[in-house]
């Protein structure tokens, strides 16, 4: 009889320790909240000496940390940890108070696999890695999104999801901005984006332009959401008041210029970004530039106004010949130029929201109703872009080849397929008749004009 009892107490005290073992882990779902979760690895400084990681918590009854080492197969790492206090602002939203934590490691070996984790005493994240960048001139790829903006936890997801599955050896997750619809919002907003990206965002940077719909009215340029700058760590290095917004990152022999164009409307924004973008364009001596900004250059929605939004950007694009454009905003695909060399000028979208298209006569190549993403492949003398659908189908491809002479040529892929036009499915409903009784004659001439 004792023996029972005893077997009995054993076995109940395994349960309990073997419980307590799990909630140590973080597999007791009550404690999801307290965890630190939206983790993500961004730059605000240079790509091969440091990594900015981010994250929030919902408690802090204790200060964050971030613990990092050089990366090994071997578990028994945790000795040679380096911990460092989080930066951290609080912030009150739809869904209650949130600390957010920034920490900028800095003084890393370039080229080199660190592991990492986030958290305070009781509840830490998982071990990630992220690897610093060479620093040399060497091939390498990076992807770029449009809009992610709507139905992102049941539609949006699967464009991350299969662009980094596709491409899991990719730099960084370039978002040319509206990832979310209301970016002062957590609920179907970044509660929705940031899991979509889960697991990947802890091990691929993003570098990401604000969208209009990341202002707390989209229709305004300055009360950017302050959970951008809380969410995000982005660079400084954009004019003063700009901070994070207007930055660039340069990346071995390519530089990034993210510019908050939603400013444009006020003149003396307008001015102080133009001479900045300038001033970064003229003293760049590497390989590449890409510029990023959420509106396309020109309006493309069947229901919008398609002239030149930034007259003047335009202008400098040309004068320096920027080789390639990323924009969203306009729910829909195109591709080409306005001049006859450069800048070529992509408009993207990722999200399931679509809009119409109005056939404008710059557009190289055009596409609707589907989700996309992009794969820009850089090396010293070319660069090769890929825009795929969510299937991981080409829909779209180039190359931009230098000369000795550093003159650009640009060459359309052969054998790309038919474009899909299709409008979106609310279609008549969404827009005015006359916008709806002429698509199918502007489509046809569309396609004349390419004789296609
Ligand atoms: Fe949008």
């Amino acid at each position: 009889m004792m023996k029972k009892n005893t077997f009995l107490l054993i076995s109940f005290l395994v349960l309990v320790f073997h419980c307590q073992g799990q909630k140590k882990e973080g597999y007791d779902n009550s404690l999801l909240e307290q965890l630190p979760h939206h983790i993500k690895l961004s730059w605000e400084t240079s790509p091969d000496h440091s990594q900015a990681v981010t994250w929030r918590t919902r408690s802090s009854a204790s200060k964050n940390y971030i613990e990092y080492a050089e990366a090994t197969a071997s578990p028994f790492f945790e000795e040679r940890t380096i911990k460092i206090g989080a930066t951290t602002q609080s912030y009150t939203s739809d869904d209650g108070l949130w600390y957010y934590h920034t920490v900028n490691l800095r003084n890393l070996k370039p080229n080199t696999q660190y592991s990492y984790r986030v958290g305070n005493k009781d509840h830490w994240s998982e071990w990630s890695e992220f690897k610093t960048a060479t620093g040399q001139n060497e091939p390498f790829k990076f992807l770029y999104f449009g809009d992610v903006q709507r139905y992102i936890h049941s539609l949006g997801s699967r464009t991350l999801r299969q662009a980094v599955l596709a491409n899991p050896d990719s730099k960084f997750m370039l978002f040319a901005g509206d990832m979310v619809h209301r970016g002062g919002l957590n609920k179907e907003n970044w509660n929705e984006f940031f899991p979509a990206g889960g697991w990947m965002f802890n091990n691929i940077p993003i570098i990401a332009t604000p969208g209009n719909h990341e202002h707390l009215k989209a229709s305004s340029g300055v009360d950017i959401s302050p959970l951008w700058a809380n969410t995000f760590a982005f660079p400084k290095n954009g004019p003063k008041g700009h901070e994070e917004e207007t930055f660039y990152v340069d990346y071995n022999n390519i530089r990034v210029i993210s510019l908050n164009l939603n400013r444009y409307k006020y003149p003396e924004d307008r001015r102080e970004i133009l001479e900045w973008t300038e001033e970064r364009l003229k003293e760049y001596e590497g390989d590449w530039i890409f510029i990023t900004h959420h509106h396309a250059m020109r309006g493309l929605a069947r229901n919008r106004d398609s002239g030149v939004r930034f007259p003047e950007f335009q202008t400098l694009y040309e004068k320096y010949k920027v080789p390639l454009v990323l924009t969203g905003h306009e729910h829909l695909y195109a591709r080409g130029r306005m001049v006859m060399d450069f800048p070529i000028h992509v408009v993207s979208v990722a999200g399931p929201y679509q809009n119409a298209i109005q056939f404008s006569d710059w557009i190289e190549r055009a596409g609707t109703s589907m989700q996309l993403y992009q794969e820009i492949y850089v090396s010293e003398n070319k660069l090769r872009y890929v825009a795929r659908t969510v299937l991981g189908e080409v829909y779209d491809a180039f190359t931009i080849t230098k000369n000795e002479n550093g003159e650009m040529q640009f060459e359309e892929a052969p054998d790309l397929p038919a474009e899909s036009l299709i409008p979106t499915k609310d279609f008549e409903k969404r827009y005015d008749k006359e916008l709806v009784k002429t698509y199918e004659a502007d489509k046809a001439k569309y396609l004349q004009r390419k004789n296609r």
